[in-house]
């Protein structure tokens, strides 16, 4: 009996090792496939941190607050005008391919009805309903594919460790026992989401606080993939996922992994924050970030933070709807493309169709006029404006005979196609795109 247990523990270790080489080594690119061609994504932080409002469960744990009056929050989260359809529907307009809503933060707040404590809005709040089925149904009714994100810190939980941030409750190393409570807690609520809601993405965050043994990552990612193969992991999991997202901040280098989104916030606060937060960016700024990301072959993870009761803050209302215009009218140029050419061949973002026979290239600042490409060693059938269909001329300047080195191509951009954000252009290929990337003659 024994030795019938120790070979099903030794299978199923070794499967869970199987799973997770095969993707940390080389992603499977057919799992992934939907996300790199989603390019865009909605983040929604929303919890009981929209109430006062505070930060988002740093506003206790940095001290600004008590953990009780932090807690209060609660008694006045209502979701009373909460329109989970009308949520897809913006989304869906923005052309967003997924959505990620927090389930849970750090403050341990779980968003549906979990069973595995009492912490939840279902339980605690006046709103007294799970959130995320509505939510979950109306992005599916609206093809949008449905991200859980889940905070693997839970500051509230009396078994986890940390709690503000110069105390913790015990050291985990010290206290296995203890830390395999809270495990088994937290293990349980990510299997309650895994069965009830069935995520295409789970978006970890929190791992920094301990390692991966401890999390139990391994595990983790196999209860996820059994659960369903196709779910993606972002990369919070200690090591154990599938892309990388850095955060706010835009990498001037491309991340390391073949697949990466940059999560950013439409002002400088992930929750609503009302008055206290009134530094949105605007619609330029997103959509320059955004084409940069698709650039370097990454998505955008834009966040918006709803009010307590449910409403979308105008401000971000009128962000998203910019966004949607501009995407819609360049959706060619965005959705299911690949990165575009190394920086030094165009003076902005591009990208390339899957076959590389269309070049698109975004104008950053309206600039207009004469317009340059490097090195672009593929003959040139037509370059037209995205959106609007008018053909542009072009010019192949000191193309020398009996050189390798390709000329420059100046198009002319006349001021009256410049687009409300970025004009983008489609340069269309003879032959899939070649690059000239040599010192140049001698
Ligand atoms: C950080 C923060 C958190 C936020 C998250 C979004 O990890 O801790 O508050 O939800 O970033 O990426």
């Amino acid at each position: 009996m024994k030795r019938c247990l120790s070979i099903v523990i030794m299978l199923c270790l070794s499967l869970s090792q199987n799973i997770h080489a095969q993707s940390k080594d080389q992603p499977d690119k057919t799992r992934m496939q939907w996300f790199a061609d989603a390019k865009l994504g909605i983040f929604i932080h929303w919890g009981i941190y929209a109430v006062n409002p505070t930060s988002e469960s740093w506003a206790f744990h940095n001290k600004h607050i008590s953990h009780a009056n932090y807690m209060k929050q609660i008694n006045g989260f209502t979701a009373k005008n909460y329109k989970p359809e009308y949520w897809a529907a913006l989304i869906k307009s923005t052309g967003a391919r997924y959505a990620v809503l927090t389930s849970k933060h750090h403050d341990g707040v779980a968003l549906w009805d979990t069973k595995m404590n009492d912490l939840s809005i279902p339980k605690k709040s006046p709103a007294k309903r799970d959130l995320l089925t509505p939510f979950v149904k109306a992005l599916r009714d609206n093809n949008i594919k449905v991200g859980l994100y889940y905070s693997l810190i839970d500051w509230s939980y009396p078994d986890y460790p940390g709690f503000l941030k110069d105390s913790s409750r015990y050291n985990s190393a010290e206290d296995p026992i203890r830390w395999g409570k809270f495990l088994e807690f937290c293990h349980g609520q990510i299997k309650e989401l895994l069965k009830a809601y069935n995520p295409d993405l789970m978006w970890f965050d929190g791992d920094w606080e301990h390692s991966a043994g401890e999390w139990r990552s391994d595990y983790i990612r196999s209860i996820i993939l059994q659960s369903n193969p196709n779910t993606i992991i972002n990369s919070r999991l200690q090591g154990y996922g599938d892309y990388d997202t850095p955060e706010q901040n835009f990498p001037v280098t491309r991340p390391n992994s073949p697949y990466w989104e940059l999560c950013m916030t439409t002002n400088d606060s992930w929750g609503y924050q009302g008055k206290y937060d009134t530094n949105y960016k605007t619609p330029y700024e997103i959509i320059s970030i955004f084409a940069d990301a698709i650039s370097m072959g990454g998505n955008m993870l834009l966040d918006i933070g709803p009010k307590e009761d449910g409403t979308i803050p105008k401000e971000q209302e009128y962000i998203l709807r910019e966004l949607g215009n501009w995407t819609n009218k360049h959706s060619e140029a965005i959705f299911g493309t690949i990165a575009g050419m190394p920086q030094g061949h165009f003076y902005g973002p591009t990208t390339l169709s899957k076959d590389s026979t269309s070049l698109y290239l975004f104008i950053p600042g309206h600039a207009n006029g004469d317009l340059t490409i490097k090195g672009l060693d593929s003959e040139i059938k037509n370059i037209s404006v995205v959106g609007i269909n008018t053909s542009l001329t072009w010019k192949i300047v000191g193309k020398i005979s009996w050189s390798s080195v390709p000329g420059l191509v100046y198009i002319h951009v006349p001021a009256e196609v410049d687009d409300k954000y970025m004009t983008v252009l489609k340069v269309e290929l003879k032959k899939p795109l070649r690059l000239y990337v040599g010192k140049g003659g001698f």
